[in-house]
């Protein structure tokens, strides 16, 4: 069904092959840009990724400006705040971004702050507040799972009041997502099948939220369908070159649809276990997400019914609720096939989380943005329920 009105933004050139580090110098002289700050952490310097983008630079005449490789797990806003000034005095052009949604949004968040001149991005927290031009940015995604290489979001983790705030804005889109098989391959087994699933769970939220639209309808199939193929098999083995770059893309096309859809409950569940409890933002998605789909079931059991088709269960002749349950089993079923791959934890209790921390969690989550998108309405009895489900 068209919905009344719906609205769909996408300006992100995209690159993708098993070499398109490479390309990186020529697109940066496209975008005028000379200098580059790049920002990164430290576990994806220790993986050696940064010599392949070093090597890319080696026979240009674009230059590394300063290599920012401080990224925590989950970018702050001191941190943003930081690196801003560093940019500045460092003299850059531009930002390229190498690593998971941390070290991205890392570099989205301080590209915020230098832009509108502020000294502090909690003044500028809300949608659509951005009103600068940002300096080019081009993101190179060493996980699959986010989608920030796509998104026009930053989340960023507020150090006073121990909450992930998510600045969205059209100018917060990178200027190049560069897909390249060998930024992967080296992500361990837990943490691939983690981010995955965060990718499945864009796509799964985008499919079945409020603003679903036919546009991000098919990103969003597309997303799933590449999970479907190549999750368990990236998680199995990390050189799988294919699987890596079905992967990488995967993630993209889920981050491109929902960021014009946005996401639900699950992701609202996931950012308060993240400020709470400090769950990894994938994992938290990967143990909620079955959970999340079983509550909207009464809410739109039709959008949850057609997911299964595209995670591979036979549904014919099958009543909607019945289908949408198999899809809830699917999802079940993938998460505890890479649980025995991998070890990922399938319940809270075993990720970080305490009982008693629940009511936090569930109170962070009413007041998540996100939830604003979710198909039904969510109380925080509602929410403790569901929590107590995944626990
Ligand atoms: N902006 C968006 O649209 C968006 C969407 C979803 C999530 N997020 C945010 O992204 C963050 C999570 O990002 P993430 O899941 O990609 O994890 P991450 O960026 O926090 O990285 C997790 C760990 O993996 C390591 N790592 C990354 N790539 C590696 C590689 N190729 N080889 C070996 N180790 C590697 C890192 O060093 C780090 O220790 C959260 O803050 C979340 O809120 C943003
Ligand atoms: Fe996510």
């Amino acid at each position: 069904m068209i919905p009344h009105y719906y609205q769909h933004f996408c300006p992100v050139k995209i690159l993708s092959g098993h070499n398109a580090v490479s390309n990186i110098p020529f697109e940066l002289d496209i975008l005028g840009c000379k200098r580059a700050m790049i920002v990164t952490d430290k576990g994806v310097v220790g993986a050696g990724l940064i010599n392949i983008v070093r090597e890319a630079f080696s026979d240009s005449d674009r230059e590394i400006g300063y290599i920012f490789d401080e990224t925590p797990p989950d970018s702050s806003n001191r941190l943003v705040n930081k690196l801003a000034k560093l940019f500045e005095k460092q003299k850059c052009d531009c930002f390229v971004a190498v690593g998971g949604g941390s070290a991205l949004d890392t570099a989205k968040g301080a590209n915020i702050v230098i832009s509108e001149g502020t000294d502090d991005i909690l003044k500028l927290q809300g949608n659509e507040i951005i009103k600068a031009d940002l300096f080019p940015m081009i993101a190179v995604p060493t996980t699959a799972g986010t989608g920030s290489e796509a998104t026009k979001v930053a989340v960023i983790y507020n150090e006073e009041k121990n909450t992930k705030m998510a600045f969205v804005s059209d100018r917060l889109y990178p200027r190049v997502a560069v897909l390249d098989s060998r930024m992967t391959m080296t992500v361990p087994p837990r943490l691939t099948a983690a981010t995955g699933m965060d990718a499945l769970t864009h796509a799964v939220e985008a499919y079945t939220c409020l603003q679903k639209n036919p546009i991000d309808d098919i990103f969003a199939r597309a997303a799933i369908e590449l999970v479907r193929k190549y999750l368990v098999r990236a998680t199995e083995n990390g050189r799988d070159e294919e699987a890596r770059l079905g992967m990488a893309n995967a993630s993209l096309f889920a981050g491109i649809a929902f960021s014009n859809s946005m996401v639900g409950m699950v992701h609202a569940l996931a950012h308060a276990c993240g400020g709470v409890c400090h769950v990894p933002h994938g994992l938290a998605n990967a143990i909620l997400l079955p959970h999340g789909l079983e509550y909207n079931i009464a809410s739109v059991p039709q959008y949850i019914a057609e997911l299964s088709g595209m995670l591979g269960g036979s549904i014919e002749y099958m009543e909607v609720r019945d289908q949408a349950m198999v899809t809830v089993s699917l999802v079940k079923n993938l998460l505890s096939r890479l649980n025995r791959i991998s070890g990922i934890p399938m319940r809270l209790r075993d990720a970080g989380v305490s009982e008693d921390k629940l009511p936090a969690i569930a109170r962070g989550a009413v007041n998540d943005g996100a939830l604003a998108f979710n198909p039904a309405e969510v109380s925080y009895e509602e929410a403790l329920e569901v929590l107590k489900q995944a626990f």
